[in-house]
């Protein structure tokens, strides 16, 4: 079985080029029969488009802006997801709101990382929020995406501490490091799993 993935981001990509990284070096698509086949943003210049087109994977974009409602672009975004017959859609820093039509589209087979240790923090700011709150642990988890925003069944997750002094940016970057190990993780097993 062919098990396809396709990675849905809008900015740097760190997340998508760590799952990359990790297929090739883990000899994904002989060991799983699983590759990254698609790489597709939602912003033009969303830097992780260049990680991409430089390691042979097939990149799309498509501005949300240019469409009438969320309905239509997520229509849209699903033909073109569809054209790559995902196993998995893997949603890395892809900063849009999905409707319900698309999730059920994907149910079972979309993934999401949010920077907290969900439940605690859905939402944004995560980080200033942990830090607010006087958290001592913060983190990130990978999680199923349900119609439900950073709702879903919790597949892996990590913890760092939180430090005297810190400021968002780097517990982000504290946390952001530990994403690019549970991510990867998560994919694998998830691949694994699939007959
Ligand atoms: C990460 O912190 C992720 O948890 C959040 O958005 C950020 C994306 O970073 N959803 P990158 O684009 O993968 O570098």
């Amino acid at each position: 079985m062919n098990k396809n993935i396709v990675i849905l981001i809008s900015g740097s990509g760190s997340n998508m080029a760590a799952i990359v990284k990790a297929s090739r070096k883990g000899h994904w698509p002989q060991r799983l029969g699983a590759q990254v086949v698609a790489v597709i943003s939602n912003k033009a210049d969303a830097a992780g488009l260049v990680f991409a087109r430089d390691h042979q994977i097939a990149t799309a974009v498509l501005n949300h802006k240019a469409f009438g409602s969320r309905e239509a672009f997520d229509a849209a975004l699903m033909v073109e997801i569809d054209r790559h017959e995902p196993a998995l859609v893997v949603l890395a820093g892809f900063m849009r709101i999905l409707t319900p039509g698309f999730v059920q589209h994907y149910e079972d087979r979309l993934i999401n990382i949010h920077p907290s240790l969900l439940p605690a923090f859905t939402g944004l700011n995560t980080h200033q929020r942990a830090i607010d709150m006087g958290c001592k642990f913060a983190g990130a988890t990978v999680h199923r995406v349900t119609a439900e925003l950073d709702h879903g069944d919790i597949l892996d997750q990590a913890v760092v501490p939180v430090l005297l002094g810190d400021t968002a940016q780097a517990l982000a970057e504290r946390v952001l490091t530990q994403e690019h190990v549970i991510y990867p993780r998560a994919v694998e097993s998830l691949l694994t799993q699939m007959t």
